[in-house]
C-alpha cells in the first residue's frame, strides 16, 4: 500500500506541475482528491490491513500524500492565477491619457445663437425676455397698434388670415400689447425684449421669406426720450457688431410710433467708409423704431400724459446675414449641415 500511495503522489505531483491554466488545476483537484480519486480508492483498502499499526502508519502516510497533493494544487493554482491576472491586466489595460474619439455633438442653429446674443445684451441691461402668440387676433396685431381696418399700413404687411379676426402675426409688436395688458398691467418701468417668428405673404428670395424672425424692444417709464432709445440701440449694435458700431436714426413713419425712425448701423463691412454692401453710404438699414404712439400706450392701459416709451423692431435673419456675411437667407432653413456647421 505504501508503494501505491507513493505512486499516486508521484503521478499527481508530476501532472499538477504540467498544468497551464488555473481551471485545469481545479479539475485536477477533483481528479486527485475527490471521492473517486486513486487516493480514495487506495485508502479504501485501509480497513483490510492486518494490524492496527499498519493501519495507523498507512493512514498517516495517506494524510501526508493528501497534504502534499493539496499543497501542490494550491501552489500551482496560485502561481497560475497570478500569471493570468497579470496577463489580463496587460491585455485589458487602457491608456487613459490617449486622446479619445470625440462623439459628434450639435450646436445651436445660427438663428438661435444670434437671438440668444441679442437677449443677453438686453438681459445685462435689466430687460426681461417676453414672448407671446404667433396665432394672433386682428386687435393685438393691428388695431391696438394704431392700425385700424383699412389703414394703408396693413398692405405693407400682407397677412395670412386664418379667419376674419385671426391671423399669423405679421410682427412681434403684438407682444408690446400683450405684455402691457397681461404682465405689466400699468406698472413701470416696462423693459422687454421680444424675439419670435413672424409671417408675411411675401415672395421668397435671397432677402425675403414668408416666415422669419423679429426681435422687438419696448421700454416705458416716466420721462423716456429718444435719447434712451439711441442709447439702448447703440449698446445692442455694439454687442452684435463690435465696439466700433454706430447708430443712425432717420425720420420715418410707423402707425404705432410717433415720431418714428428707421435705424441704421454703421456698415459692419467697411466700418462706414463706403463699400458695395452699404452702396457706398457707410450705413445699413436694420429696422424700425420710435416713441410709442399715445394710442398704443392707451391700448396697453397706460396714460400717455404720465409715461412715455420707445420701441424698435427688426428682422433677426437680416442682422445675422450682416454679422456673418451670409448672402441668402434661404440657407437658414435649408437644413444643410455644411452651412450650419460653419457657425
Ligand atoms: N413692427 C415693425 C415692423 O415689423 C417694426 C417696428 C417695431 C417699428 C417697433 C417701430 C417700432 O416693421
Amino acid at each position: 500500500m505504501k508503494e501505491q500511495l507513493l505512486r499516486v503522489q508521484e503521478e499527481a505531483l508530476a501532472t499538477i506541475a504540467t498544468a497551464t491554466e488555473s481551471a485545469t488545476v481545479q479539475e485536477m483537484r477533483v481528479r486527485y482528491l475527490g471521492k473517486k480519486s486513486d487516493l480514495s480508492v487506495v485508502l479504501g483498502g485501509l480497513g483490510k490491513l492486518p494490524t492496527i499499526d499498519e493501519r495507523k502508519a498507512m493512514g498517516a502516510l495517506g494524510n501526508e500524500v493528501k497534504m502534499a497533493i493539496s499543497g501542490a494544487l494550491d501552489a500551482r493554482e496560485a502561481e497560475l492565477a497570478k500569471g493570468e491576472l497579470a496577463a489580463r491586466l496587460a491585455a485589458e489595460s487602457i491608456d487613459v491619457s490617449l486622446p479619445g474619439t470625440p462623439a459628434p455633438v450639435g450646436h445651436l442653429h445660427l438663428m438661435n445663437q444670434v437671438r440668444t446674443k441679442i437677449e443677453e445684451i438686453f438681459i445685462a441691461m435689466g430687460y426681461e425676455v417676453a414672448e407671446s402668440r404667433i396665432v394672433e387676433t386682428d386687435w393685438y396685431n393691428f388695431e391696438a397698434l394704431n392700425i385700424p381696418k383699412g389703414h394703408p399700413a396693413r398692405d405693407a404687411q400682407d397677412s395670412f388670415f386664418i379667419t376674419d379676426e385671426v391671423l399669423l402675426r405679421t410682427h412681434t409688436s403684438n407682444t408690446q400689447i400683450r405684455y402691457m395688458l397681461e404682465v405689466a398691467k400699468g406698472r413701470t418701468p416696462v423693459k422687454i425684449i421680444c424675439p419670435g417668428r413672424v409671417f408675411r405673404r411675401d415672395f421668397e428670395d435671397a432677402t425675403h421669406g414668408s416666415v422669419f424672425h423679429q426681435v422687438e424692444g419696448l421700454m416705458i417709464d416716466k420721462g423716456i426720450t429718444m435719447a434712451h432709445l439711441k442709447g439702448a440701440l447703440t449698446e445692442m449694435f455694439r454687442g452684435i457688431f463690435g465696439p466700433q458700431a454706430r447708430v443712425r436714426l432717420r425720420p420715418s413713419y410707423f402707425p404705432f410710433t410717433e415720431p418714428s425712425a428707421e435705424m441704421d448701423v454703421s456698415c459692419p463691412f467697411c466700418g462706414g467708409n463706403g463699400c458695395r454692401i452699404c452702396k457706398q453710404s457707410g450705413w445699413v438699414e436694420i429696422g424700425g423704431s420710435g416713441m410709442v404712439h399715445p394710442n398704443v400706450l392707451k391700448a396697453g392701459g397706460y396714460d400717455p400724459e404720465q409715461v412715455s416709451g420707445w420701441a424698435f423692431g427688426y428682422g433677426i435673419e437680416r442682422v445675422a446675414m450682416l454679422a456673418y456675411q451670409i448672402e441668402d437667407l434661404r440657407h437658414f432653413t435649408s437644413g444643410d449641415v455644411r452651412f450650419l456647421r460653419q457657425f
